[in-house]
């Protein structure tokens, strides 16, 4: 009696601990699988995952379902995972839908546990040391699977023939073997089976790939590599095969065409080639963007369509030949490579007279601005040496550390540390009515002698010959923290002729408008400016109807100071503070210096540098909490 109640008692308490958790994967299971993955793997940048924390809001690389009830995406590129994928670890997330792995030091086997989770559709698990041959237990749901440089061994999977939804295929540099499956795939676009020991003949369905996806096979044969020998009857070695015979034909005939219309007129030939350069054109417009976009798949129909076509922007001209080439600066703790920053989510944070600028967010969370020049001049080896000092001049807390470049024949990106947007410019002619609270004086001499600090540290460091080249309040980054940054020196240097745009002018020195070429006296002279709009908040801008702006800034501060020293001139904002007006005329006077017409009048940074500080010392005494007004505290936090 006792046995069959305790059997009851057991077999009930089993129904209800055991059924609800098979049913319900929760949060908390894969919480679990997450935190024995971890475990059983060394890694060497921490993971910051605990018990205790919110996974989907606070676990590094680990996206929820929107839900948050389940995870969704894992990715952990290069954080130095070191040995065996445990099994019966991620195999366990039956909702994931992304996994990355790539770029770690993983070896031994993938678990075919991990391979066959049925929602999976993006699987990245390149540059690592894995080995063992490909599970034939891939999920149906895959859409992009790349396995490259590995040690994979064994046969390509049959099973590869049936996953229908397949766009990229990545296996090259493995040590893959046998032949390669007939592929109806009608959605791949990208493969790739360089660097194998794979042997046969290509597959008629895989003709319309190039040859770069077959390379380093010495076994493979068929179009578009050589014809499998007894295919074709055996070709004396100095007849043409039949490729190089097209090739020749049309080399020929091109040749003739041109001859015939350079014959016939220049007038076609124009003609034939605006037509050609109308069709490129289009026709760049319409293909298809690579494999950023192929990434991007599954991601939320309404985000993910814009998302797109920005990354677009700034990845179309990188050569798929070329990528990996991102150079980064020494001391540099960011672990990406070009592809992280290509499949990036982008999103336009402005349009300056260099180029766009966008903020990139990388799988791992990290989040940088890219900057993507155009109509650069500069050779390869110039715009190196350049960006070499523009890294090394830029480590100053008051100027935005530039930390990886990337250049190409056609495309040009450089990578800062991200900051959170707002500069002098917003703070000063930002709009009030939507709760811009003005800038006190000491927060205003604060920003100056920040961005003075900093423009003479580039001075000083970049060896006499270095200079901003654009000095503008737009390029005073201001954090949160009221603190200044210098943004976007020394490119002027990289860029045609600056063909200085009509809103820049009031920035430029006089003798630069003619010489075309900034020096650090003429960025003396912007910096005037710049200091000029700080006290009169006013804009060096030619926009006629607008109250706050004044196209010859220096100019009009001097017409109304000549007949005295008047208040007129400062920013109304800041005349409600009592006992400044000292000190504004003080920092006046430091501005007209620097706006000197003659070059050799304005002071050095490091002079601007020191006059403020003095400036600030007698307004930090002043401005000391018990005689200070409350409002001037509410304004500085
Ligand atoms: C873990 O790191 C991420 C990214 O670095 C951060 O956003 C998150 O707050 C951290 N979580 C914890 C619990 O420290
Ligand atoms: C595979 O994907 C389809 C649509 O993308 C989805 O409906 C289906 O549930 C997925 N299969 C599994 C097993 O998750
Ligand atoms: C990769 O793993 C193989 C054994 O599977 C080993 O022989 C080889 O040295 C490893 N390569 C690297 C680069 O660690
Ligand atoms: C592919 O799918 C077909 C039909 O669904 C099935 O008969 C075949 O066994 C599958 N092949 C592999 C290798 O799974
Ligand atoms: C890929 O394999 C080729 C040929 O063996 C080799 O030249 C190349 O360096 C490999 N690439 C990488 C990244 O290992
Ligand atoms: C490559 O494959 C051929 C047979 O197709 C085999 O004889 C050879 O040993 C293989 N090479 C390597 C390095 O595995
Ligand atoms: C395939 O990979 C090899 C080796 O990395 C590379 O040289 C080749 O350009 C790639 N081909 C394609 C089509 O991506």
């Amino acid at each position: 009696m006792q046995h069959l109640m305790l059997i009851v008692f057991l077999s009930a308490s089993l129904f209800f601990l055991h059924i609800p958790c098979a049913r319900c994967a929760d949060l908390n299971s894969d919480k679990q699988a997450l935190l024995s993955f971890a475990a059983s793997l060394p890694h060497g940048r921490k993971l910051n995952w605990t018990l205790t924390t919110q996974a989907c809001t606070s676990w590094v690389g680990v996206t929820c379902t929107p839900d948050g009830k389940r995870v969704r995406k894992l990715r952990l590129p290069a954080v130095g995972l070191f040995g065996p994928i445990p099994s019966d670890t991620l195999g366990k997330l039956d909702t994931l839908e992304v996994l990355s792995l790539r770029s770690n030091r993983l070896t031994v086997s993938l678990p075919p546990d991990v391979a066959s989770i049925p929602s999976l559709h993006s699987l990245y698990l390149q540059h690592n040391n894995l080995s063992g041959i490909i599970p034939t237990s891939l999920s149906s749901n895959l859409t992009f699977l790349d396995l490259s440089y590995n040690s994979f061994n064994g046969e390509i999977p049959l099973k590869v023939q049936n996953i229908t939804q397949l766009t990229a295929l990545f296996l090259q540099n493995n040590s893959l073997s046998g032949p390669i499956p007939d592929l109806h795939l009608p959605n791949l676009r990208h493969l790739n089976l360089s660097n194998n020991n794979l042997s046969g003949p290509i597959p008629t369905s895989l003709h319309n790939f190039p040859v770069t996806s077959f390379l380093g096979n010495a076994f493979l044969c068929g179009f578009p590599l050589e014809p499998c020998p007894g295919t074709t009857p055996s070709p004396s070695p100095m007849s043409p095969t039949p490729q190089n015979a097209k090739r020749s034909f049309w080399k020929r005939l091109s040749i003739g065409v041109i001859i015939a219309i350079v014959a016939g007129g220049g007038l076609l030939l124009l003609i034939l080639i605006i037509i050609l350069l109308v069709c490129i054109f289009k026709r760049k417009k319409g293909t298809d963007p690579g494999i950023a976009s192929s990434s991007s798949k599954g991601k939320s129909a309404s985000g993910g369509r814009a998302e797109k076509s920005k990354k677009q922007e700034y990845s179309s001209g990188v050569q798929e030949a070329e990528r990996n080439k991102l150079v980064f600066f020494e001391g540099c703790s960011y672990n990406f490579d070009l592809e992280d920053l290509l499949r990036a989510s982008a999103e336009v944070l402005g349009k300056g007279s260099y180029g766009t600028t966008y903020k990139a967010v990388l799988e791992d969370g990290t989040t940088v601005v890219v900057k993507r020049l155009k109509e650069v001049v500069a050779g390869k080896r110039e715009f190196e040496q350049q960006m070499e000092i523009i890294g090394r001049v830029g480590q100053h807390p008051n100027a935005v550390q530039l930390r990886a470049y990337y250049y190409s024949k056609d495309e040009k990106l450089l990578v800062y540390d991200y900051i959170t947007p707002g500069s002098l410019c917003a703070a000063l002619h930002g709009n009030k009515a939507a709760g811009r609270t003005p800038l006190d004086w000491v927060t205003r001499v604060k920003i100056s002698l920040e961005a003075a600090r900093g423009l003479a540290h580039l001075h000083a460091e970049g060896g006499g010959k270095f200079t901003h080249g654009n000095i503008k309040s737009s390029n005073i980054l201001v954090s949160q923290e009221l603190s200044a940054c210098i943004a976007e020196f020394g490119l002027a240097q990289l860029m045609a002729i600056p063909h200085t745009p009509a809103r820049l002018i009031g920035y430029r020195a006089p003798e630069v408008l003619e010489t075309k070429r900034p020096t650090q006296k003429s960025d003396v002279y912007s910096f005037g400016v710049l200091l000029l709009e700080m006290l009169t908040g006013k804009a060096p801008l030619r926009s006629p109807g607008r109250e706050d702006s004044i196209e010859h800034l220096p100019r009009w501060v001097q017409s109304v100071v000549r007949e005295e020293w008047t208040s007129e001139v400062f920013d109304a904002d800041l005349l409600r503070h009592p006992n400044t007006e000292d000190e504004m005329v003080q920092m006046l006077q430091l501005a007209m210096a620097c706006v000197a017409p003659l070059p050799d009048q304005r002071p050095r940074m490091e002079e601007v540098v020191r006059t403020i500080e003095d400036i600030r010392s007698s307004s930090g005494t002043r401005s000391s909490p018990e005689d200070k007004p409350k409002e001037e505290t509410i304004q500085i936090t």
